[in-house]
């Protein structure tokens, strides 16, 4: 077999992302192009159907910013692959479609890819794990996962119980006038005090609501009175819901007993956590490794390197296809395992 290349379109949430992968006959993958353009995020959150109306106006733009920086015609793409979920049913079905019309006129086939699996794969091969047990940590998701290589599927250990940790950083950010994670983050680096607040973890499972509603009853009046630091609000929560993260984590790693963690996913961009899990896995006497923040974010390129192995390990498209909103990890057939 000659080397593959592949065209991944990514159209979770917010991002519009196209990039290339490509597999030589060994099994050796390499990315040529990572192009995306994203919607900023605002204290009024995201609104699906103007996400929509993004990913259709940038769609054409972005995938031949993809081509031409991996140097390649459509004509030269082997397959088109897409994230069928998790995610927004607006957002999803514009990359759908545009991935489908792609495979369609190019006569290539059209590879169906779970967007939390392809985040887990680019950080194996970013890191060069082997068997890595991962945390899985975004807006929309927060799961603890194994590859079940018998069984061929990745298997979730532990997950959140309502919200994905992301999006309560999120929400707790606009509770406290400040626009999202990436600024609850910046304000924790400056804070000292840490203050009470509900510790939820049951067994390898989390949860989030609660520990927003108490901050916020709690502590945004006296922030608002002055009488608390907002910066102090901020570690805390930094400090509590990471350390539940890594508790549960560690608990996965005594049960499954893996010798690598990885940590991947748009809150894996966060320092501390990252240095949470370094502090824990040292302790443990296992090798630890994030993906790059480039990877972490939503992107085509980790949708490619999926589709890049399913073709390579001769996946049959399946007729009927379509994007699933609530798509886990387990729907995935990972047949190249
Ligand atoms: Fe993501």
């Amino acid at each position: 077999m000659k080397e593959k290349t592949v065209l991944g379109i990514e159209s979770t949430a917010h991002t519009l992302g196209a990039g290339i992968a490509s597999i030589d006959e060994r099994g050796k993958i390499g990315l040529k192009s990572n192009a995306l353009d994203r919607v900023p995020g605002t204290k009024k959150g995201f609104v699906p159907r103007l996400l929509a109306e993004h990913h259709e106006k940038i769609f054409k733009k972005t995938v031949e910013k993809a081509l031409s920086e991996a140097e390649l015609k459509l004509g030269e793409i082997d397959a088109i692959a897409f994230s069928q979920g998790p995610g927004m049913g607006h957002a999803l079905r514009i990359g759908f479609v545009g991935a489908k019309a792609l495979s369609e006129f190019a006569g290539v086939p059209l590879l169906p890819v779970h967007h939390g699996v392809a985040h887990c794969e680019v950080g194996k091969w970013e890191r060069s794990f082997k068997d890595p047990l991962i945390l899985y940590v975004s807006g929309g998701n927060t799961q603890i996962i194994i590859l079940d290589t018998k069984a061929k599927r990745y298997h979730v250990l532990g997950e959140t119980l309502d919200v994905g940790v992301g999006n309560f950083l999120d929400v707790f950010a606009r509770q406290f006038g400040l626009n999202n994670a990436v600024e609850v983050m910046h304000q924790a680096e400056k804070g000292e005090t840490l203050l009470e607040l509900p510790y939820t973890i049951k067994g390898m499972n989390t949860s989030f609501t609660g520990l927003e509603t108490f901050a916020t009853r709690n502590y945004k009046p006296k922030v608002d009175a002055g009488s608390v630091r907002l910066e102090d609000v901020c570690f805390s929560v930094q400090e509590t819901v990471f350390a539940i993260l890594v508790e549960a984590t560690e608990r996965a790693l005594f049960h499954s007993q893996k010798k690598e963690v990885l940590v991947c996913g748009g809150v894996a961009c966060n320092t501390r956590l990252k240095e949470m899990l370094a502090v824990m896995c040292k302790e443990n006497g296992v090798r630890f490794g994030a993906a790059s923040d480039q990877f972490n974010r939503d992107n085509g390129a980790m949708i490619a390197l999926v589709g890049a192995k399913m073709l390579s390990a001769g996946f049959k498209p399946q007729p009927n296809v379509e994007p699933i909103q609530r798509m886990r990890p387990e729907d995935q057939e990972i047949i190249w395992a």
